[in-house]
């Protein structure tokens, strides 16, 4: 029987356990983790996200600002907004929603967020610190972070002697993927667009983690008997089956067919999609705990 994570329950579990670490922490040290999340312009499924993270946040118990900025908003302004929250013992992480409206930078605000206070996992410190496998000093970012929940909820904490496979590159996501599956001791390859053979690549693997941004790329036959496989695509596709002019949303994997050779995979949506926002709960927490000089929990 095939096991379909249920990436809901999973995210709840976390959810439960950063609402407890939260309880603890305004109970013993009187703090409130506090969460700000900066978004710029008007796009609505920018908005959308944002708005789930400022509830899940409220619901943690954090104390969670959001700051609108208008589209036609300056670097130097988003750069001082940045400053400020790296400055306020309030805050104890900070957000900057991407993409940016296309006239800003996003690289030097990304960098200019303190590393400490970098939920996202995106400054180079934390980047470099997973990269030299400091996992317990620096902040993972959110998608990895939570696609490995999955990984070790399967296989537990040592991945000795499997074979992963990421497809994608990506700094956001197939670069720390690999990371974290190379820390947690399995043999790691990074195929992407330009690997011969990829199909052949992936039938090696016994943890397939795809994120190729492409609908449905992984078929039946890339997948070996019994896998494990993460898919971490989201993908809008047409769905004239439902009606005329609906679409619905599909992984990077062919789900239907390769449920049927894999031993446990995630669906799409309900598989990755729901831990993102969850690790990102997690990640503000320990940035809290570090900061009171606690020992900030594991997810
Ligand atoms: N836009 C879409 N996903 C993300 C994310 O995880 N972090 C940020 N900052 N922006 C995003």
């Amino acid at each position: 029987m095939t096991t379909v994570i249920d990436g809901k329950q999973v995210a709840a579990s976390v959810i439960d356990a950063v609402k407890a670490a939260t309880t603890t922490l305004v109970q013993e040290a009187g703090v409130k983790p506090g969460l700000a999340v900066v978004i710029v312009g008007n796009d609505p499924a920018s908005h959308a996200y944002v708005s789930a993270k400022g509830r899940m946040a409220k619901e943690c118990g954090f104390a969670s600002v959001q700051h609108t900025l208008p589209e036609e908003t300056t670097q130097e302004t988003l750069a001082a907004l940045v400053e400020t929250l790296n400055a306020d013992p309030a805050i104890h992480g900070i957000l900057v929603q991407l993409p940016l409206p296309k006239h800003l930078n996003s690289e030097p605000i990304i960098q200019s967020i303190l590393p400490e206070k970098d939920v996202d996992g995106l400054n180079v410190v934390n980047a470099g610190k997973l990269a030299t496998g400091d996992l317990d000093g620096g902040l993972v970012s959110c998608t990895p972070a939570g696609a490995m929940v999955f990984v070790k909820r399967t296989h537990g904490e040592d991945l000795s002697g499997l074979n992963a496979v990421v497809v994608g590159r990506s700094n956001l996501f197939g670069k720390p993927m690999a990371t974290l599956l190379l820390a947690a001791n399995a043999t790691v390859t990074v195929a992407h667009s330009r690997t011969k053979d990829l199909a052949s690549v992936c039938r090696n693997a016994d943890i397939l983690v795809a994120a190729v941004g492409r609908p449905e790329m992984v078929k039946a036959d890339w997948v070996k008997p019994g896998a494990t496989v993460i898919d971490v695509g989201i993908n809008r596709v047409p769905a004239p089956e439902k009606s005329e002019g609906k679409s619905k949303l599909v992984g990077d994997v062919a789900f239907e067919e390769c449920a049927k050779v894999a031993a446990v995979i995630t669906p799409v949506p309900g598989g990755v999609g729901p831990m993102t926002i969850a690790m990102l709960m997690a990640n503000t927490i320990i940035a809290t705990y570090r900061k009171l000089g606690r020992k900030a929990p594991k997810f």
